[in-house]
């Protein structure tokens, strides 16, 4: 039977643990997220890529004669991120107010205190807020249309479907959530302490500041080119775009 000290000693680990698994799952997705808005911003080198990079995805090239490759990748990921998410997000909750009078208390002293952590902390807890219902009503879309996505069917999405909103919002909660939340784990797993600690905390903001700008300037201009694609498409919403390469396959004539 186990002692009372091997009892304690195992409960006191519990916490670290979930320290660990908070870091692990809030590295992988923020990884995740400049991978995936990278991959969103084909858009911007034309149609052509778009589609090219979706179909790269959906592992078209195995299976060329069916429009959505193989739509269980698609929706296998967005399920796999979608898990990650909620692990992520559940734990972050253990560490919220868990009342009123501990939440004003929290708030007189982000005031008082104008402490660039505390005052992180709380982007990030609204930030989360915000990504745990719109992020998982997109991965929901995505999970239930994974042979849907491409130029003009994930344009007509923003137009169409009428969601540009949740992705305008979505891209602010997630680049500011993201490079704050990489720079967190930077400074608290001492990753690129050296010699000079102090110093290269001011780089890491610097690095922060850059790389958030980057990836919302990324974003919009990706946003604008989905928008503007979607309103010229939106009298044919629904209807797959053909790749330049491929337009003569459908019309002969031409
Ligand atoms: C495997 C999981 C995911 C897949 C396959 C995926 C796929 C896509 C696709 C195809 C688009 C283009 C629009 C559309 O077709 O609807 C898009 C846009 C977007 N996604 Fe995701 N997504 C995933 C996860 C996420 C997550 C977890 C978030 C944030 C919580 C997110 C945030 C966004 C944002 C903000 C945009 C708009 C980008 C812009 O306006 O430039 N995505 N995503």
């Amino acid at each position: 039977m186990k002692s009372l000290l091997e009892e304690r000693v195992r409960k006191s680990r519990i916490p670290a643990r979930l320290d660990l698994i908070q870091s692990l799952s809030g590295l992988a997705l923020g990884l995740f997220m400049w991978v995936h808005l990278i991959l969103v911003s084909s858009i911007l080198l034309g149609k052509d890529t778009m589609l090219a990079v979706t179909r790269l995805l959906e592992a078209s090239f195995l299976r060329p004669d069916v429009p959505g490759g193989y739509p269980a990748l698609v929706a296998g990921a967005a399920l796999t991120i979608f898990v990650i998410f909620i692990v992520h997000a559940g734990l972050a909750m253990r560490k919220f107010p868990s009342n009123w009078k501990q939440f004003r208390e929290m708030r007189s002293h982000i005031k008082m205190m104008h402490h660039t952590d505390t005052t992180q902390w709380w982007t990030q807890a609204v930030t989360g807020f915000v990504m745990f219902f719109l992020g998982s009503a997109h991965l929901i879309i995505i999970a239930s249309n994974p042979d849907k996505i491409g130029p003009y069917l994930s344009a007509d999405r923003f137009v169409t479907w009428g969601l540009w909103p949740m992705y305008l919002i979505l891209l602010f909660a997630v680049e500011f959530h993201g490079a704050i939340g990489m720079y967190r784990l930077a400074v608290k797993w001492g990753v690129f302490d050296g010699k000079n600690p102090q110093q290269t905390r001011k780089r890491l903001k610097l690095a922060k500041k850059c790389i958030t700008v980057f990836f919302i300037s990324l974003g919009l201009a990706s946003f604008v080119a989905y928008v503007k694609i979607g309103i010229e498409h939106r009298d044919h919403a629904g209807e797959r775009y053909v790749p330049t390469a491929e337009l003569h396959l459908e019309n002969p004539s031409h």
